[in-house]
């Protein structure tokens, strides 16, 4: 990690839908080249993270804030956040096949998304896309960019993504579960993809994913979310390194960190006494700092949680 200053910070982001309120005041950064992780089990809010930071969730109404350097995206014009989108933010989101257009080829698409920000000739983009494509480590790339989403492996495709986000040289790049229907093999070739991008390139670089493993392998902090809020933030290290062993075996399970700190084995999380239907219109109780570096957030009134040094007063 370096010294310099964030090239992103979220604040205090709310994303409400109505009365729902499914991301409920989180904040992190994220410095020039530094990896994080957003991790935690499915519906906690990563990918509503993600896409408002894009702002791409229409319909909802956004609070807090959103730094990149020193603008503020949530008061930027529709117009002044499509230069940002795919400029100095790029995201690869969650289902690369319904992101790239099935009856474009290859070719077609990032030529389109290199001139998007670059005012070159359609051969210099296409040269470009051929650049691409080869540092994305896809093979045969002049004949690639002839083919269509279809004729591409799953793998392929998000090497694909990827190099579309990466045409515009992106300070920020967020990777929503960019391994997630991969093999191990494919996974981990991705991973080192995205952190030769983060060496080379200078790209703060905010991946997404259930796994906890695979954000392990690459991220030097790592936030874990549930229901809508952070409930712990970690540097890698001290999050394999750090307290017992039942830590460190739950360590390939989602959200394992928070889990198995806060929630004894005795006390299971469907019969937690907060996991009725009203904890979405509740705000999450505030994270404190547990030790430097650290902090985790508990819900109070949770069973497990008085069981918890790290409880949180009570919140009402
Ligand atoms: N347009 C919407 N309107 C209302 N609620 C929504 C909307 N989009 C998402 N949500 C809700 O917000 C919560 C968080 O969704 P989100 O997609 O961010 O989860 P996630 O952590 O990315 O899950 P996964 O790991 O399965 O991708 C979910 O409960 C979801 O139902
Ligand atoms: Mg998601």
């Amino acid at each position: 990690m370096t010294d310099t200053a964030p090239v992103l910070q979220v604040q205090d982001l709310t994303v409400s839908y109505g009365d729902a309120m499914p991301v409920k005041g989180i904040s992190f950064s994220v410095r020039p080249g530094e990896r994080i992780g957003l991790v935690g089990e499915s519906g906690s809010g990563k990918s509503l993270t993600a896409l408002s930071i894009m702002r791409l969730n229409d319909g909802a109404t956004l609070g807090g804030s959103i730094r990149l350097r020193d603008r503020e995206l949530l008061t930027l014009s529709t117009r002044e956040m499509t230069k940002v989108r795919g400029g100095e933010i790029a995201m690869v989101y969650q289902d690369p096949m319904s992101s790239l257009n099935p009856v474009r080829t290859i070719g077609h698409q990032l030529v389109e998304a290199i001139r998007l920000h670059d005012r070159v000739s359609k051969a210099a983009a296409r040269t470009r896309a051929v650049e691409l494509l080869t540092e994305v480590g896809v093979p045969l790339p002049e004949e690639r960019l002839a083919q269509y989403p279809h004729e591409f492996s799953g793998g392929m495709r998000q090497r694909v993504m990827i190099a579309m986000a990466m045409s515009s040289r992106p300070a920020v790049l967020i990777a929503d579960e960019p391994t997630t229907a991969l093999d191990v093999t494919t996974q981990s070739r991705i991973i080192d993809l995205l952190d030769r991008l983060a060496d080379e390139h200078g790209t703060a670089v905010v991946l997404i994913t259930h796994d906890l493993g695979v954000a392990a392998g690459f991220c030097e902090r790592i936030h874990v979310m549930r229901h809508g809020a952070i409930i712990e933030e970690q540097p890698v290290d001290a999050l394999y390194s750090s307290r017992n062993t039942r830590t460190r075996r739950r360590c390939s399970e989602p959200w394992s960190t928070s889990r198995s700190t806060c929630i004894s084995r005795s006390a299971p999380p469907p019969k937690c006494s907060n996991a009725g239907p009203s904890r979405s219109s509740r705000p999450a109780p505030s994270a404190r700092s547990t030790a430097p570096g650290n902090r985790a957030t508990c819900w109070s009134t949770c069973r497990a949680c008085r069981r918890c040094s790290r409880s949180a007063p009570d919140d009402g």
